[in-house]
C-alpha cells in the first residue's frame, strides 16, 4: 500500500511548501495547509527529502575507522544537528515516537536508538521506539559492526578488530549499575541497554542515545577505569531522557542532575572517597573551565540565554546575543549543576528523602519536557517544611541567583570523604613543585597501586601548579613512565597538557600523536588552547597538527579549532 498521504494515496495531495531561513545550519520548512487544523486533528504529512552534507550526518572514509577497510556513517543530533539528518521540530520540547525502514549495502549492519530491531531480507532494518523522545536523541550508525553479550540486557557494538577488547572491558558489569540506578531513580523503561563503540573521532566520551550509548573508543583502557562515562550515560535514562530539558538554555537540568545520579550510583558501587575522588577532578575541570573564560562569563550561569533557533552569531560568547546551543557543552551546566543538586541535598539534609525526591520527579516528570521552574516548584512542594523556610531565597543561595548569576557555585558538597586517596596526590603534588628536589622523600611514595583517577588528581595538582622548576617535568617524565607513556587517554589529556605547559619539547611528539589518535572535543580544544597560548613552536605545532587532523575531526569540533587558531572558525 502506498503510505496514507502520500502522492500514491487517493486521500492524499501535493501541498505548497517553502523553505525560509532559519538559523545559520538549518532552514525552517513551512508547509501551507489547505485549510486550518483543528485542534486535536490528527493531520499525516509525508516529506520526501534527501541530506546532504549536513553535520548532524557524518560520513566516515575507511581510513576513519578502526579497521580501516569499509566506510562508516553515524549521526550526532544534540544539540541541534539532527534537523540535517531528517525534517523534524528540532527542539528538545517536543517529544514523539519513530519508526524507521533502513537498506544498507551487503556487508553493512544499521543500528538506531531503538526499543526494537529487526534485520528483514535485502539488508533491510526496520526499527521501532515506543516511547516518546525529542528529536535529538535519535541516532543511526551504518557500519562493519558487531555485537557481543556482556548482561542480560546489554551487549557491546563495535568494529570487528574491537569487539573482543569491547567484550573484556564490560563484561559482567553493565547490569549492576542499571540494578542500581532502577533502586534509586525507578524503573529503566528503555528495554534494552546496549553499546556501541564509535570511530575514533567521535568528539563525545559518550552520547546517551536511548537503548544504545554510543562511546568513543577511548574507553578501552583495559581496566575499566573510565566506566564513569558509562555510568553517566547509563544515568541519563533517568535525566535527560525521561525528563528532559525544555530549551537548551536550560541544558543545566540534564547533565547537572545526570552527574549527582552518576556519583550516587558510583557511591553505591564504589563507595564514597573514590566518588568523591572522582568528583574532586570535576571539581578541577570546572576551576580551569572558569580560569579560562573569566567567572562572569555569561555561560557560567546555569540559565543560558539561547539565540532564536539555535542561530550561530558571529560572536557567541557576545553579552548581548544568545548563545549557540552547541556552546552550552561546557564544565559549568555539568558542574555547577552538579553543585546546585547537591545544594538541594544539603538542605534537605538527609540522603534517602533526598533519594525519595529524585525518584517521585521522575515519576513526576517523565516524558516531558520542562524548566527549572517546574524542578524547583516541584522541589518546594516535595519539601513544604522548606518552603516555608523559604530556603529559596537564602541570601547568597538564592534558587535565582544559582540559576542567573554568572560565576563560582555559592555552595560546593564536602569531598573530604575521598582525603584518604587525594591526600597522598596532594603531598607528592607538591614534593614536585619544589625548588630542590627531594628525591629521598619522592621515592618513599610507591605510586604502582594508585588508580588511575588518583593519578589524574595528581596530574591536576601538577598542572596547576606548572611551569614548574626547571627540569622537574622531565625527571617526573623518567621516574612515571607509567604516567609518561600511558595509553589510557585521561592520563594522555593531562600529560599532553603538562608537557606543554612546561615547555617540554622532548616530548610535543606526544601531543601530536594524541591528536592524531582520537578526536573528542574535551581533548582536542584544551590542547590547542594551550599550544596556542604557549610558544611560537606550540603554535607551529598546533597549526601542523591541525592541518593534518582536521578531515577526521566533527566538524564542529574542527569550527572550534579554527576560532581558536584564528583561522575564522565558530567558537
Ligand atoms: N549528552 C552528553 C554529550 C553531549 C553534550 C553531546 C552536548 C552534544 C552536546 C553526554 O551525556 C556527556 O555528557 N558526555 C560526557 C561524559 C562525562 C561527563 C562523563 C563527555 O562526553 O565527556
Ligand atoms: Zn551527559
Amino acid at each position: 500500500l502506498p503510505p496514507p498521504g502520500g502522492p500514491g494515496d487517493p486521500a492524499g495531495q501535493a501541498l505548497p511548501v517553502e523553505s525560509r531561513p532559519f538559523a545559520s545550519y538549518g532552514s525552517a520548512l513551512h508547509i501551507n495547509l489547505p485549510q486550518a487544523p483543528r485542534a486535536g486533528q490528527l493531520l499525516t504529512l509525508l516529506i520526501d527529502y534527501e541530506a546532504g552534507e549536513g553535520p548532524g550526518v557524518c560520513w566516515l572514509s575507511p581510513e576513519q575507522t578502526a579497521g580501516k577497510q569499509k566506510p562508516y556513517m553515524y549521526t550526532q543530533g544534540q544539540a541541534v544537528l539532527n534537523r540535517s539528518f531528517f525534517p523534524c521540530f528540532d527542539t528538545p520540547s517536543v517529544k514523539f515516537t519513530y519508526s524507521a525502514t533502513v537498506k544498507v549495502p551487503e556487508g553493512f549492519t544499521a543500528v538506531m536508538s531503538a526499543t526494537s530491531w529487526e534485520k528483514q531480507k535485502d539488508n533491510t532494518f526496520v526499527f521501532k521506539m515506543s516511547q516518546p523522545i525529542p528529536s535529538y536523541l535519535i541516532a543511526l550508525v551504518v557500519g562493519d559492526i558487531v555485537s557481543a553479550d556482556v548482561g542480560p540486557r546489554s551487549r557491546v557494538w563495535a568494529e570487528p578488530c574491537l569487539i573482543e577488547a569491547a567484550k573484556k572491558e564490560y563484561d559482567g558489569v553493565i547490569e549492576e549499575f542499571l540494578v542500581v540506578g532502577e533502586k534509586l531513580f525507578g524503573p529503566y523503561v528503555w528495554g534494552r541497554y546496549d553499546i556501541l563503540f564509535m570511530p575514533p573521532s567521535f568528539p563525545f566520551g559518550g552520547m546517551e542515545n536511548p537503548c544504545l550509548t554510543f562511546v568513543t573508543p577511548c574507553l578501552l583502557a583495559g581496566d575499566r577505569s573510565l566506566v564513569d562515562v558509562i555510568i553517566h550515560e547509563i544515568s541519563h535514562s533517568w535525566f535527560g531522557n525521561l525528563v528532559t530539558n525544555a530549551t537548551w538554555g536550560e541544558f543545566w537540568l540534564n547533565e547537572g542532575f545526570t552527574m549527582y545520579a552518576q556519583r550516587r550510583i558510583s557511591t553505591e558501587v564504589y563507595g564514597l572517597p573514590y566518588t568523591c575522588l572522582e568528583a574532586a577532578t570535576g571539581r578541577a575541570l570546572l576551576r580551569q573551565h572558569m580560569d579560562a573564560t573569566g567567572e562572569d562569563h555569561p555561560l557560567n550561569k546555569l540559565r543560558v540565554v539561547i539565540e532564536p533557533g539555535g542561530q550561530r552569531v558571529s560572536e557567541g560568547f557576545s553579552f548581548f546575543l544568545g548563545v549557540n546551543p552547541d556552546d552550552t557543552y561546557n564544565e559549568t551546566p555539568y558542574e555547577k549543576g552538579y553543585c546546585f543538586v547537591s545544594y538541594l541535598a544539603h538542605l534537605v539534609g538527609n540522603q534517602s528523602k533526598f533519594d525519595a525526591f529524585l525518584q517521585a520527579y521522575v515519576n513526576r516528570f517523565k516524558f516531558q519536557s520542562i524548566t527549572a521552574d517546574d524542578t524547583l516548584g516541584f522541589f518546594l512542594e516535595y519539601f513544604p517544611e522548606l518552603k516555608e523556610k523559604g530556603v529559596d531565597s537564602i541570601p547568597g543561595f538564592e534558587f535565582d541567583r544559582w540559576l542567573n548569576t554568572p560565576g563560582w557555585p555559592p555552595y560546593l558538597p564536602d569531598l573530604s570523604p575521598g582525603q584518604q586517596l587525594m591526600r597522598p596526590a596532594d603531598e607528592l603534588a607538591e614534593l614536585w613543585a619544589a625548588d630542590g628536589l627531594n628525591m629521598e622523600a619522592i621515592e618513599a611514595v610507591d605510586i604502582t597501586g594508585w588508580r588511575t583517577y588518583q593519578l589524574v588528581y595528581f596530574l591536576d595538582r601538577v598542572l596547576q601548579k606548572s611551569p614548574l622548576p626547571e627540569g622537574n617535568v622531565k625527571r617526573l617524565s623518567k621516574m612515571y613512565p607509567k604516567i609518561s607513556t600511558s595509553q589510557n587517554a585521561e592520563l594522555r589529556l593531562r600529560w599532553c597538557q603538562i608537557v606543554l605547559k612546561n615547555n617540554l619539547e622532548a616530548e610535543y611528539s606526544k601531543v601530536k600523536d594524541f591528536l592524531h589518535s582520537q578526536g573528542k572535543q574535551k581533548y582536542t580544544l584544551p590542547l590547542y588552547r594551550a599550544m596556542w597560548g604557549g610558544s611560537e613552536a606550540t603554535r607551529a605545532l598546533a597549526m601542523e597538527t591541525f592541518s593534518a587532523t582536521a578531515p577526521q575531526l566533527h566538524v564542529n569540533v574542527q569550527n572550534y579549532v579554527k576560532k581558536i587558531l584564528g583561522l575564522g572558525g565558530a567558537e
